[in-house]
This record gives structure tokens, sequence and C-alpha cells, in this order.
């Protein structure tokens, strides 16, 4: 089914993706540079940009930039005075990340930190920072419940945080598959099914990337909780071992 998936990909792409300078210049770019090929489809980079439009996204924060191609696709869908901070584990990918960013005129809007997002992202909420409007998930697997919990921390009530790779060609039902990225994915959804804080489902995806999927969360408006669970559990995963 792999190469029908391709095909149907690329028959869509034809159709709803412009041929793009930019983006292929910075993919060319990142090739050259020997990042990994992992990015978001086109059509996935699209759907990324329709969504920060739709929710008139004005700041969105990014976990795991690589060279900037899905940083690429959100970056545009902000007004001028919008703000993207996106965090990167990996010096080289950061470097050829800022370097895409300028040649596509977003260098102005587009921030790229350098760092374990572990770390980053206790250090973000330390300043305060406005709450984000939409937060995109897409670094390494295993700690996403942790990446996760800081996501909503740093978002308001109605802010969209979207994770990518949650699907992994199905292994994420199967309790027994010791892969990292699949135990912390599964770790993930545990944690999201007692998570009062947020209403979240997934979309699966089909296409040139294989059977994968989004997760979608939708953060609420806190409500007053006897039992106080919702915050009790985020405490409890936030403190628990990351590299689980
Ligand atoms: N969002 C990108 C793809 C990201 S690939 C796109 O679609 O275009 C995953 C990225 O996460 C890689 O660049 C990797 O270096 C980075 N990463 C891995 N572990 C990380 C960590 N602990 N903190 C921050 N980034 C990390
Ligand atoms: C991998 C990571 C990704 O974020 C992705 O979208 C696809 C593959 C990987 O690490 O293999
Ligand atoms: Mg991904």
């Amino acid at each position: 089914m792999g190469d029908r998936w391709t095909e149907v990909d690329r028959y869509l792409e034809s159709r709803l993706v412009p041929p793009d300078p930019v983006l292929t210049s910075a993919l060319a770019s990142a090739g050259g540079a020997g990042l990994p090929e992992i990015q978001v489809s086109p059509l996935q980079g699209q759907f990324l940009h329709v969504l920060a439009r739709a929710l008139r996204a004005r700041r969105i924060l990014e976990v795991g930039t690589l060279g900037a191609y899905s940083t690429i696709w959100l970056a545009r869908a902000l007004p001028r005075n919008g703000r993207l901070l996106s965090l990167e584990l990996r010096p080289r990918h950061a470097e050829v990340a800022r370097a895409n960013l300028a040649r596509a005129g977003l260098s102005d809007r587009v921030e790229v930190r350098v760092g374990p997002a572990l770390e980053s992202l206790p250090r973000l909420a330390a300043e305060r920072p406005k709450p984000f409007d939409l937060v995109f998930l897409d670094a390494d697997k295993p700690p996403t419940t942790e990446y996760f919990d800081w996501a909503v921390r740093l978002s308001h009530p109605g802010t969209v945080i979207v994770v990518d790779n949650v699907v992994r060609d199905g292994k994420v039902a199967d309790a027994s598959n010791p892969e990292p990225s699949v135990q912390g994915m599964r770790r993930f959804f545990d944690s999201l099914a007692n998570d009062r804080r947020v209403r979240a489902t997934v979309v699966a995806t089909v296409g040139a990337k294989g059977y994968d999927g989004f997760a979608v969360a939708y953060v609420e408006r806190p409500t007053a909780d006897p039992r106080g669970r919702g915050r009790r559990r985020a405490r409890a995963s936030r403190e628990g071992s990351a590299s689980r």
C-alpha cells in the first residue's frame, strides 16, 4: 500500500500545494547538510498552516525544528507582528534552520533556541511568556508526556496543541512493542486519558511518510474540580522520569 499512499500524496500535492521555491530550497539545504528527511509532508505542512490561520495564531511554539520546514509553514500563517519560537536540540540543525528562515524572509518573526527541550521549556516557562495560541510537538518521542504538560502550562483556554507521529504504523496499539518512541506515545495517551485540562483526538494519516497521525488537543477553560485530579496528575507526570 505504501506506493499507493505516496502516489495519492503526490496527486493531492499537485492540486493543493503550489510549487514553492522557498520550501524546495529549505528541503534541499537540509538534505545537503545531511539532516534526516523526517520533516512533515507538504500536505501536513499545509494542515499546520491552515490550523494556525483558522486560530488566528499570533504566538506559536514548536518543539523540534530540524531544518525549519514545518517552521516555515507555521510562521507564514502569522500576522506581521506574530512570533514563533522553535526549540531544537542540535546546534547544526538550528544553524541550517536559521539560514532557511532567513531565505524565507521570516527571521524577524521566528526565534530558534538550542538545547534539550526538557531544559528549554522550564526556562521558557520561568520567563512567564504570554501564552501560545498553537503548539506543535515534533521532537524526540519518549518525553512527549512532559513536552505536552509544558505545552498546556504555556497555553490559554482555546490553545491547540498538535503532536506529530502518534500512530507510527499502528505500533502505538501494541503494548508489547519495546521501542522507546512507541512506549513514549503509549505513556502519553495514558496520561491524556486522565487529563481534564484538554479535549483531544487523533487524526490518523497515510501518505508518503507511511501510516501515522497527529494528536490534536484543545485546552479547556479550567473548571473547579473538587478532587483536583487534573492538576495532581499533571504534577506527578512532570516530576516523573523523562527517560521512561
Ligand atoms: N518539525 C520538523 C521535524 C522535526 S524532526 C519538520 O517537520 O520540519 C525532530 C527534531 O527534534 C530534530 O531536529 C531533532 O534534533 C530534534 N530533537 C531531538 N531531541 C530533542 C530534544 N531533546 N530537544 C529539542 N529538540 C530535539
Ligand atoms: C521520525 C521523526 C519524526 O518526527 C517524523 O515525523 C518521522 C520520523 C524518526 O525519528 O524516525
Ligand atoms: Mg514528526
